[in-house]
């Protein structure tokens, strides 16, 4: 099996348990959003932060008509909140998990939902005003590959939007649903490979502290108090924060950007 097969493998697994955890699901205010999101001093909740992680990255794009691609759109959440913006009928979404896209199509009703690889895009060259991908394209093998992808069916002028995790060495070469092909050790690095891969006016910003540390301490106060009020078990608490707690080694930068396919 290719390290891309045992990734997008360990990925169906891990993701479509989470999608059975009625916690999970409660935790983000019974939405289907799954990312850390962005946070403010006026944020309430996760939902919320996730609602505003969203329109940080829509600033992004200037120009919202004409079709946009949501890549690697998990439950459909992200998805819906664009068909705020975009008729349904310009919006495609893709995932690599059949079971997330049965989510999907309920949450987007009237969106083109494909099954398909960030890294191997089955649209033709030049097709897309504008692409978005959140929190995903660290699990794409490659990054680079998924660049360039996503560069070949823009169209000229538009722009690839997303955030991304940044992990220590370490953390991509013994995660499982990471690369070490994917390492990179700063935002400066990050800029520089989306411009090798050919974008222009890239921008690259560090919300570490207004993304994943803010939903660090939102996660564990949530779980801590729903503990504490007895409505889970210890055994059920070490489990929900076990994914967040093993994080915090590993983590070196939450970053959003974007960039923009040469006119
Ligand atoms: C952290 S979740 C983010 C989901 C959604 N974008 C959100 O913010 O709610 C990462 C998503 O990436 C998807 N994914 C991982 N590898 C992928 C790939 N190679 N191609 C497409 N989707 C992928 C997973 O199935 C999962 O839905």
């Amino acid at each position: 099996m290719s390290e891309a097969e045992s990734i997008e493998n360990y990925i169906l697994q891990r993701y479509d348990q989470l999608c059975n955890w009625q916690e999970v699901g409660s935790y983000y205010g019974d939405s289907d959003f799954l990312n850390f999101g962005y946070w403010t001093k006026d944020t309430r909740d996760q939902k919320e932060a996730c609602e505003n992680l969203m329109e940080q990255l829509m600033y992004y794009i200037p120009d919202k008509s004409g079709n946009i691609l949501d890549v690697a759109c998990g439950k459909g959440e992200t998805t819906a909140y664009l068909a705020r913006t975009y008729q349904a009928d310009n919006i495609t979404a893709i995932n690599i998990s059949e079971n997330q896209l049965v989510f999907a199509k309920k949450n987007a009703p009237g969106v083109n939902f494909q099954i398909m690889s960030a890294t191997d895009l089955k649209f033709e060259d030049n097709h897309f005003d504008n692409i978005i991908c959140v929190e995903a394209a660290f699990h794409f093998c490659t990054r680079e590959d998924f660049f360039k992808e996503a560069l070949r069916v823009l169209k000229p002028g538009g722009r690839l939007v997303l955030c991304d995790v940044l992990m220590t060495l370490d953390a991509e070469r013994r995660r499982e649903s990471r690369t070490e092909k994917n390492y990179l050790d700063d935002l400066q690095s990050y800029r520089q490979l989306m411009e090798n891969s050919g974008y222009q006016n890239v921008e690259i910003d560090d919300i570490t502290e207004q993304s994943w540390r803010q939903h660090y301490w939102y996660a564990v106060k949530y779980f801590h108090a729903q503990f504490l009020a007895g409505k889970i078990s210890e055994d059920v608490l070490i489990e929900r924060l076990r994914p967040t707690y093993s994080r915090v080694p590993d983590m070196m930068y939450y970053l959003k950007g974007a960039g923009q396919k040469p006119a």
